[in-house]
């Protein structure tokens, strides 16, 4: 069968759970974590990955994968580079999403907030514990800039690990960590029939207010 055929008759129906409102945890960070917890636990491959959504100034949306580094009290952390397409919007509009996709879990999470930078005293350490490798990584490529080929790349590699010469490396101020501060949370159970279940966080007047919204 010809692959746009099969594409168009690929159909999944998802039994592995239930979700209601009286299941969830009233504070969206903790079903977060419960939810965090459950992915772990089952080994899901690249649980921490998540889509992160940025719009431009004039309203154009980007999304790519970022990996989720650090979360607590509806606070979200992940790195990248500071003159990166994200970034650059994220300065212009700080009004970001993120998304995870458990398919052997048939989850999904929304989760949309504000974001700022994050403390240089968190991304130093962070910094400081990834493998060398990513950190020569990280000051060779200014991430989202055209390189005239791949070389370009590999030669920026190689002159940073002679300049560093095996020595402890600093975190570049090009580099750093972002921290969403949730504002709207979604949790997304698939259910048979494409009745799946969907329950939603939205804050009103700082309270958390619950509903379960239509498939
Ligand atoms: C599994 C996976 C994990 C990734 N993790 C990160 C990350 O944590 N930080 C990051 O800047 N880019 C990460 N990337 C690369 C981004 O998807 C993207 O290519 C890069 O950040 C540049 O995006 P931008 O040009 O929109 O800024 C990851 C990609 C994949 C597929």
């Amino acid at each position: 069968m010809p692959h746009r055929e099969v594409v168009r008759k690929l159909r999944e129906d998802f039994m592995k759970g239930t979700l209601s409102e009286s299941d969830v945890n009233k504070d969206p960070a903790l079903q977060f974590d419960s939810w965090m917890s459950n992915a772990i636990e089952s080994k899901i491959p690249e649980a921490q990955a998540m889509v992160l959504s940025t719009v431009s100034e004039d309203g154009k949306p980007s999304s790519r994968i970022v990996y989720l580094r650090e979360f607590e009290n509806g606070n979200f952390w992940f790195y990248g580079h500071y003159h990166s397409k994200k970034a650059m919007q994220m300065d212009k509009n700080n009004n970001i999403c993120l998304n995870f996709f458990w398919p052997d879990l048939e989850r999904q999470i929304r989760i949309e907030g504000t974001v700022t930078k994050a403390n240089p005293s968190m991304a130093d350490e962070y910094f400081r514990n990834r493998p060398y490798e990513s950190q020569i990584g990280a000051w060779s490529s200014s991430q989202s800039n055209v390189l005239s080929s791949r070389k370009e790349l590999e030669d920026n590699v190689e002159a940073n690990r002679k300049k560093f010469d095996g020595k402890e490396i600093a975190r570049p101020e090009f580099w750093g960590g972002f921290v969403l501060k949730a504002n709207y949370y979604e949790f997304w159970q698939g259910r048979k029939n494409r009745l799946h279940d969907r329950i939603a966080y939205t804050l009103e007047n700082n309270i958390w207010k619950i509903n379960r919204l239509a498939p």
